[in-house]
């Protein structure tokens, strides 16, 4: 039994993987690029209080599953649980309000949630982000949703569905509040413990609960879009418009409410199977009123995240391909003392042109080497033996084809070149 275990909730990204992970964040980077996003990298690690004001008192996100700690100054900090806070603390840092608005940015990293691990939920897991930040206009709400959308398409799982919502905004949601605890206070029994909980500290979250027996009156329960301001109504109307136009499919969710909130206006998420049935492989919405709480000017604002282990779990779930790790040029096979030193040498000079190539190490018999070339999947078994060196020159084994030739040692990089030139 080993020492150690990753601890709960984490993983290893291992090499069998990677060519996922390769695939999905370039993807990523090229749809960004596409619509005129730029890259923003942030701390890991940010003033706790941020996420608190942020995020918001009373969230499970704040309430339970931030890892907060105090560092050996007292400082106070805690590993970020969502990247929209700490990228709304670099545009009020960093001026970015005087830079021609929205200001586009994505980030890429690992994000850190005390949750209950199950399929598809983990305590660090990565996300892919994006933030629209200083425009109003319910086209942006499209185009950040459009982000999202081609995302999938491009990794080949397109055909999913928006639900939609609005949670209206400070002027229209507490009236709507309101209405919701005199409703939930008329049906308490149904409610357990939890849901009488959020009653009294975030009763939005009720239309989330998944206890059962909850279900029916949550059903019935006032639905937001009948309580929205002019301006909250208008906004949606439009979003719906604009899918409608570009053939986007969505629902409209009136259960759909975000466990953050900074959330206004908009806010989205996208289904998909295979990644446990109550998890979301994408969720965003606006936030009009955060750079606000984080001490900026009144700045409207509008993004998502999406879970790269849910997105690579979909592509899994859905058999989709992806390119393997690019395989070796050459597998240089040393036959002896001497041959060593010429392999070591002719390695380091294929390497210098750019060809990747591995070295074989210790002291195996040609078989042992050229199954290792197989195993390897290198184009080319370099060997080196008695007979080559005596004649300076080298064997190259073609492994896929079996044909071999000899080669003059000097010219083997070149020799190599313009053969994976015409692959
Ligand atoms: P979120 O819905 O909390 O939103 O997370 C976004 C995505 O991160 C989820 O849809 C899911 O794919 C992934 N995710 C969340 N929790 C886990 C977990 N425990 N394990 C694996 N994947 C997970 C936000 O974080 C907002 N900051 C998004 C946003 C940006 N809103 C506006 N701008």
């Amino acid at each position: 039994m080993p020492l150690y275990r990753a601890p709960r909730g984490t993983q290893d990204i291992l090499p069998e993987d990677r060519p996922y992970w390769r695939h999905v964040t370039e993807r990523a980077h090229a749809v960004a690029a596409l619509y005129g996003y730029e890259f923003i990298d942030t701390p890991i690690f940010e003033e706790t209080s941020l996420f608190v004001r942020g995020v918001g008192e009373g969230t499970d996100i704040v309430d339970k599953e931030m890892y907060s700690f105090q560092d050996k100054g007292g400082d106070d900090l805690t590993l970020r649980p969502e990247f929209t806070a700490g990228v709304m603390r670099a545009y009020l840092e960093h001026g970015m309000r005087t830079r021609p608005q929205p200001v586009k940015l994505y980030s890429f990293g690992p994000i850190f949630r005390r949750e209950k691990p199950q399929a598809g939920r983990y305590r660090q897991f990565w996300q892919f982000n994006v933030e629209a930040i200083g425009e109003m206009d319910p086209a942006l709400d499209v185009e950040v949703m459009s982000v999202a959308w081609q995302l999938y398409e491009d990794l080949g799982f397109g055909g999913l569905s928006f639900q939609i919502n609005s949670t209206g905004d400070p002027r229209c949601r507490p009236r709507y509040i309101e209405a919701l605890v005199a409703y939930y206070r008329q049906h308490l029994d149904v409610l357990g413990d939890d849901d009488r909980r959020r009653l009294e500290r975030n009763p939005l979250r009720l239309l989330d609960s998944k206890v059962p027996a909850a279900q029916p009156v949550i059903a019935a329960a006032p639905k937001i879009t009948d309580y929205l301001c002019d301006d909250c109504a208008q906004h949606f109307a439009r979003v719906r418009r604009y899918l409608d136009e570009l053939d986007r499919p969505y629902a409209v969710n009136h259960r759909l409410v975000r466990g953050l909130d900074y959330y206004t206006k908009t806010v989205f998420e996208v289904y998909a199977e295979g990644i446990g049935a109550q998890n979301a492989v994408c969720g965003g919405g606006r936030y009009d009123g955060l750079i606000e709480a984080l001490g900026g000017p009144p700045t409207p604002g509008i993004g998502f995240a999406t879970g790269i282990e849910r997105i690579i779990l979909t592509m899994k779930e859905r058999g989709i391909a992806v390119p393997g790790q690019p395989r070796p040029t050459a597998f240089v096979a040393p036959l002896g003392e001497d041959g060593k030193t010429v392999a070591l040498k002719l390695v380091t000079d294929l390497r210098a042109a750019g060809l990747p190539a591995l070295l074989a190490f210790g002291d195996r018999s040609l078989k042992a080497q050229l199954r290792a070339a197989d195993r390897a999947g290198a184009t080319y078994a370099i060997i080196l033996g008695e007979d080559e060196l005596a004649q300076g020159q080298a064997a190259l084994r073609h492994m896929a084809q079996g044909t071999q030739q000899n080669v003059l040692l000097q010219d083997v990089v070149t020799f190599l070149k313009n053969d994976s030139r015409e692959q």
